[in-house]
């Protein structure tokens, strides 16, 4: 039997996961999202197009490759249908092709979950989680409430009933909000979306992937969201509600831990968050801004301006750590071509003392980064295809990284589209 690999972000998300499970997709059969929903936007650039994907797995634009959305993930109905449209349209068509299947076990999200989502939020004020708003947080909650419709129970004759018991449910829950809402065109769209969703096969996903694995097939798991957004281990509450770690994969997808193979760590030269919580190495200045600005650090799916910091090894380690990868993937060194001196956090400073970890109480005490200067390139990288064109700075900052993780970064990308990418190892 083959392995499934896994791909997933080791900061806050937003690292690149699209761009690369795109360039990597020809080296696969099946390429499988296993946790999140439409909160995810991976962005894809090719032959001068840019696609962002919300719940289909960036294998998608791959001739030979199947795509699967697996259990773990929550579909919003409405979204994938205008994914799909959108791609239609765009002259690729998934589902002409035959390309793409559903586990009948993800969840669904309703236009209810999405009402919720924004009443709590609301609720909390200055102190909300900056949730993209998509309803991923009620739906996991009914999901492991036991309340959840699953995409297998639109087709039983009494789905319209189940839905409508759900929605009574959080109609109530609602009337303790000071919360407005129309739900008449939400939910004509939604049943709308449902019809269309019938029309793509459902699949079991442990029986789908385990089968490819049995033909000696090759899979890679696609992650969403990243490592420090993780339910358990993220800096929580401040975090998404599923697991975005490799034992995400086992649960989203209905494979044995012994089934993973290479883990691809995936990481930008700097770091990036959007939403609240906490930010160690957040640069709220002038140079916080110019990462911003060169590198369009703007939502793929709200549009939010994203924050913007020095990357941070403690952070990096710990995630590390917990997913076990076993390769790196270094993101958008691009990015920084233009800084005389660019910054690592190597540690921190937390209650009178040096630590080299993610505290618990990282959300009531800021831990102050302790920074290592190191020389920019200042070098155009943009255009270089050759291992032995990365300038010598660049090569050294990478090796810094490799001695410090203990793992070694095999690509390395230098701009947004698919050829921009490097393969060092
Ligand atoms: P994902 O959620 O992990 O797939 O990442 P996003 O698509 O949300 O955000 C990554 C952004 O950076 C997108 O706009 C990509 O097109 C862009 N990008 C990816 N790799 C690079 C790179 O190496 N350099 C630059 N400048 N942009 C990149
Ligand atoms: P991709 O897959 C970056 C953040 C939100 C918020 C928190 C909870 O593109 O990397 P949620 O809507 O999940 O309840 O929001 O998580 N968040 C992301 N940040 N990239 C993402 O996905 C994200 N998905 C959720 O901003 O802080
Ligand atoms: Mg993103």
């Amino acid at each position: 039997m083959t392995q499934v690999d896994v791909l997933l972000g080791l900061q806050w998300g937003d690292e690149g996961k699209g761009k690369i499970v795109d360039v990597l997709s020809p080296q696969y059969d099946l390429i499988a999202r296993f946790q999140g929903g439409p909160n995810a936007g991976h962005t894809l650039e090719f032959d001068g197009k840019k696609f962002v994907l919300n719940t289909i797995p960036s294998g998608i634009f791959n001739e030979k490759t199947m795509n699967l959305i697996g259990n773990g993930v929550v579909i919003d109905p409405i979204i994938l249908k205008r994914e799909l449209d959108n791609l239609k349209a765009a002259g690729h068509d998934p589902i002409a092709k035959g390309k793409l299947v559903i586990a009948r076990k993800a969840h669904l999200i309703l236009p209810t979950h999405q009402l919720l989502d924004a009443a709590n939020e609301q609720r909390m004020g200055k102190d909300k989680i900056g949730s993209t708003l998509k309803g991923i947080g009620p739906t996991y909650m009914d999901k492991t409430g036991r309340n959840g419709l699953r995409v297998g129970d639109t087709t039983l004759p009494d789905f319209k009933e189940r839905y409508n018991k759900l929605v009574e449910k959080h109609k109530e829950i609602l009337s303790h909000y000071e919360f407005e809402y129309d739900l008449t065109e939400k939910e004509a769209a939604f049943f709308e979306a449902i019809e269309f969703i019938k029309s793509i096969p459902h699949v079991d996903s442990e029986h789908y992937v385990n089968g490819f694995l049995k033909e000696g097939k090759k899979v890679l798991a696609e992650g969403a969201q990243g490592t420090l957004l993780d339910i358990d281990f993220g800096s929580y509450p401040f975090v998404t509600s599923s697991n975005t770690t490799t034992a995400g994969a086992c649960t989203g997808l209905g494979i044995a831990p012994n089934r993973i193979g290479n883990v691809y760590g995936i990481f930008k030269a700097y770091c990036t968050r959007v939403g609240g919580g906490p930010f160690p190495t957040e640069l709220d200045d002038e140079v916080g801004e110019n990462l911003r600005q060169v590198g369009h650090e703007f939502g793929a799916t709200t549009g939010r301006a994203r924050r913007c910091g020095w990357i941070d090894i403690p952070a990096l380690k710990y995630a590390i750590m917990l997913n076990g990868v076993t390769e790196l993937i270094m993101m958008k060194a691009d990015v920084l071509d233009g800084f005389d001196t660019i910054y690592a956090c190597t540690h921190y400073e937390h209650n009178g003392e040096t630590i080299d970890y993610m505290p618990y109480d990282i959300i009531s005490v800021k831990p102050t980064p302790v920074l290592k200067a190191i020389a920019g390139w200042k070098t155009d990288v943009t255009k270089i295809n050759k291992v032995e064109e990365i300038p010598a700075n660049l090569a050294s900052y990478i090796a810094f990284l490799e001695k410090e993780l203990e793992v070694p970064v095999k690509y390395l990308s230098v701009g947004p589209d698919r050829v921009q990418t490097l393969e060092l190892i």
